[in-house]
C-alpha cells in the first residue's frame, strides 16, 4: 500500500517528497493542538473537581480569545498552507520534462481490463502511422518520458501506477494524458483507481519498465504476427469461439472479426499474468478462465462457452500457450 512512497518513476519521487514535507508540516498543528489540550486538562485537575475557574476580567477574556483566533486560525495556516501550495505546484512541473520528446501508449479502460495501442516500432506517435494492440500488460522504456493517452469503451476507470505517477480519470468520450517515466528498470503493479462495477478491484495492470535496448526489442517482437499459425481445427475452434472479440494478429483477413472486444492475444504466452493481472500465465488458469470466466471475474463481458470436459479446452489452452 505504501508502494507511492517507494518510488521508481520521476512523478512518483516528486509526490513522495511532497507527501512528506505535508506530513511534518501537519505534525507542527498537532503536536500544538495536543499540548493545549494536555495543559488544560492538566489545569483542570489542579483546581478540583467540579470547581470552576476563577473568570479573567471581561476585556482581557475577549483580547485573550481574539489572539487565539488570529494566532491560531489566520497566522499558523498560513504559514504552513503557503509554502504547500508553492511546494504543490512546483511538483506538478518537476513531474514532467520538456526536453526529451514523450512517446504515446494508448490506454482504453474496459470493464475489466486494459486495452494497449502502441505506435509501429520506429515511430513515436499514435497519429504517426500504423500501430498495435495488446492488453494489460504494459511495457515502457527507462529513462524516456511516455504519455498514456487515456480514454474510457465503457464506464469511468482510473489508471494508477504508484511506484511510477498519480492517477488519471479515463472518461467515457474524451481523450486525457499522463504522462509518466520511470527511473529504473522494474515490474510494478497498477490497478484501476475509480470504481467501475462488480470486478472492479480485480482489475489490475502490469508494468514492466526495460533499459531502452531491451523495450526496442519487446517492441519489435510484439509488433510482429502470431508465432504459430493456427492448423485447420484450431482455425475453427478459434473461429468459433474466441475470434469474434480476440485479435490474433496475422491469422485471419483484417475486418473478419471486430476482434478488439476482448483483450488481443497474438502474444498472450509471453504475458506474466492472465485476466488483467490477476490470475498467473500458467495452464491450470488459462483452463480455469476459459471455462468459467464469471467465476474468477464477475460481471466481465466473456460468456462461459465451452464444457468443462471437452477435448477442444485442452486444445484451446495447448494453442495459446505457443502464442509466445
Ligand atoms: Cu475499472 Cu475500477
Amino acid at each position: 500500500m505504501l508502494d507511492m512512497l517507494d518510488g521508481s518513476g520521476r512523478g512518483a519521487d516528486a509526490i513522495a517528497d511532497l507527501w512528506w514535507v505535508m506530513f511534518w508540516l501537519s505534525l507542527i498543528p498537532t503536536v500544538i493542538v495536543l499540548g493545549m489540550l494536555v495543559v488544560i486538562l492538566l489545569r483542570r485537575r489542579r483546581q478540583g473537581d467540579g470547581e470552576d475557574p476563577p473568570a479573567a476580567a471581561p476585556l482581557e477574556h475577549e483580547r485573550g480569545e481574539r489572539r487565539i483566533i488570529l494566532l491560531g486560525g489566520v497566522a499558523l495556516p498560513l504559514v504552513l498552507l503557503l509554502p504547500v501550495v508553492a511546494m504543490v505546484i512546483a511538483t506538478a512541473h518537476a513531474r514532467e520534462r520538456t526536453d526529451v520528446e514523450a512517446m504515446e501508449i494508448g490506454v482504453t479502460g474496459h470493464r475489466f481490463w486494459w486495452d494497449l495501442r502502441y505506435p509501429a516500432p520506429g515511430n513515436e506517435r499514435l497519429d504517426q502511422g500504423e500501430t498495435f494492440r495488446t492488453a494489460n500488460e504494459l511495457h515502457i522504456p527507462v529513462g524516456r518520458p511516455v504519455d498514456l493517452v487515456v480514454e474510457s469503451e465503457d464506464v469511468i476507470h482510473s489508471i494508477w501506477i504508484p511506484r511510477l505517477d498519480g492517477k488519471i480519470d479515463l472518461t467515457p468520450g474524451r481523450t486525457k494524458r499522463l504522462r509518466i517515466e520511470a527511473t529504473e528498470p522494474g515490474v510494478h503493479t497498477g490497478r484501476c483507481a475509480e470504481f467501475c462495477g462488480a470486478s472492479h478491484a480485480l482489475m489490475r495492470l502490469r508494468v514492466v519498465a526495460h533499459p531502452q535496448e531491451e523495450f526496442e526489442a519487446w517492441l519489435e517482437r510484439e509488433a510482429g504476427p502470431v508465432a504459430t499459425e493456427p492448423d485447420e481445427g484450431m482455425r475453427m475452434a478459434f473461429g468459433d469461439s474466441c475470434a469474434p472479440c480476440h485479435d490474433l494478429r496475422g491469422v485471419w483477413e483484417a475486418g473478419t472479426f471486430r476482434g478488439n472486444l476482448g483483450p488481443d492475444l497474438t502474444h498472450l504466452a509471453s504475458r506474466r499474468t492472465i485476466a488483467a493481472g490477476i490470475l498467473p500465465n500458467t495452464r491450470e488458469a488459462l483452463g480455469r478462465w476459459i471455462i468459467d470466466p464469471q467465476r474468477v471475474k464477475p460481471d466481465n463481458n466473456m460468456p462461459a462457452n465451452i464444457a468443462p470436459d471437452g477435448g477442444e479446452l485442452a486444445d484451446i489452452v495447448d494453442f495459446l500457450e505457443e502464442l509466445e
